[in-house]
């Protein structure tokens, strides 16, 4: 079935060079013949489709499908295609593409397969076939990026290069406990612009939209900071540019760096999400960047002291870390914050391959 797959995903790659067959197939979506006579079909997502893909989604990334939460909004977003595939009309694999650095860079999103569809090929066959549509609608991409939790093995690495590496924190807690221990801590609920904690003698500073498009765009003052020039939000790569930066500012996160004429530090929170572990269940991203420990863990303490005040029941909560940061983070979470650590060290992998 695999040799199959491979088969058509050559076909369809030759499909492809008739640009207009896959234009077609993003407004009216029609089938290469070879990929219908296989039995898989591609079409554009709709919200008709939102039960077919939750079906077939069922305990993704380890209950934290962000899916459910961002389906509607994705579907509307203009740089974004999301693409699902059909077997006997049958929904078996989704991927979504969003367009960004000032539409250069294509960036993978959403893929999964349906269990019992695994290992046959198909996540390779959409990926390209996702590939052939955006290179039709957006002629200026180059690179194709996608960020990955799992062990990259030898044929990875082949193809793709490494941008950067984060270590994955995952730790859950009650919301209240936290807070509880929190308030034990000495860390209140009521925090001020410049915040501080008794961890650290400095304060760490909230950014507003002036003072990060300053940092970021234009000052060299977090070259230093960023991991490989980076800014990582929520597993999602974006180059310092003013197009993305339009893209990050209408989000809910919060911006956070220890020192705004040089910082040494930086942070973004996302804003909690409900995710399908069950109910009650919120989902909090905390993206770091720097190798300080002590302002590293001051601002994981007001991003965390911000949110436990609004969030009631029970929390996921996601850190990434420069990689030598994780264990002491870890020791920190589990000993003083007393918050259950999920899983061991993992790492968070941007990769990225050209566009051909
Ligand atoms: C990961 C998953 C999509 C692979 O689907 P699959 O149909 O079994 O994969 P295939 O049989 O096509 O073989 C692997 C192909 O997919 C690619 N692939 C495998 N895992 C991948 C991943 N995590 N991200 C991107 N591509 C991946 C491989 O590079 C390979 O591509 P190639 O054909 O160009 O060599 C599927 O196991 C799944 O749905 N898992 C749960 C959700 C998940 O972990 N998604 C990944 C999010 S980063």
């Amino acid at each position: 079935m695999k040799e199959m797959y491979n088969n058509l995903s050559c076909t369809l790659y030759l499909i492809s060079c008739l640009k207009m067959k896959i234009e077609t197939s993003l407004t009216m979506p029609q089938l290469p013949e070879a990929l219908s006579q296989a039995g898989l079909q591609f079409t554009v997502a709709t919200e008709e489709d939102f039960d077919d893909i939750m079906a077939m989604s069922q305990d993704i990334y380890g209950g934290l499908d962000y899916l459910p939460t961002r389906y509607t909004n994705w579907l509307q977003e203009t740089n974004r295609i999301v693409i699902l595939a059909r077997k006997q009309g049958k929904v078996i694999a989704l991927e979504s593409v969003c367009v960004i650095d000032d539409g250069e860079t294509m960036l993978v999103e959403g893929l999964r397969v349906a269990p019992q569809e695994r290992g046959k090929g198909v996540a390779g066959v959409l990926l390209r076939f996702c590939s052939e549509l955006v290179k039709s609608k957006y002629p200026d991409v180059k690179v194709s990026r996608l960020t990955r939790d799992d062990q990259l093995g030898p044929k990875d690495f082949q193809k793709y290069r490494i941008i950067t590496k984060q270590g994955i924190l995952l730790v859950r807690f009650k919301a209240e406990d936290l807070k509880l221990r929190l308030s034990d801590l000495g860390l209140g609920e009521h925090i001020q612009s410049p915040l501080s904690t008794s961890f650290s003698n400095t304060p760490a500073v909230r950014l507003d939209h002036t003072a990060i498009h300053r940092l970021y765009l234009t000052s060299d003052l977090m070259q230093g900071v960023l991991p490989n020039s980076t800014i990582i939000q929520d597993w999602q790569p974006f180059k310092p540019l003013p197009s993305n930066m339009a893209i990050l500012l209408k989000k809910d996160i919060d911006w956070m760096v220890d020192d705004v004429s040089n910082p040494t530090v930086a942070s973004l929170c996302t804003f909690p999400i409900r995710v399908p572990i069950g109910d009650d269940w919120y989902y909090l991203n905390i993206d770091m960047f720097g190798k300080d420990l002590d302002l590293a863990r001051q601002q994981i303490l007001c991003h965390l002291q911000c949110h436990t005040t609004t969030l009631k029941g029970y929390v996921m909560c996601q850190m990434f870390v420069d990689p030598p940061l994780w264990k002491p983070m870890a020791d920190f979470c589990t000993n003083t914050l007393r918050v259950e650590l999920v899983k061991e060290y993992t790492e968070q992998c941007v990769v990225e391959s050209d566009v051909v």
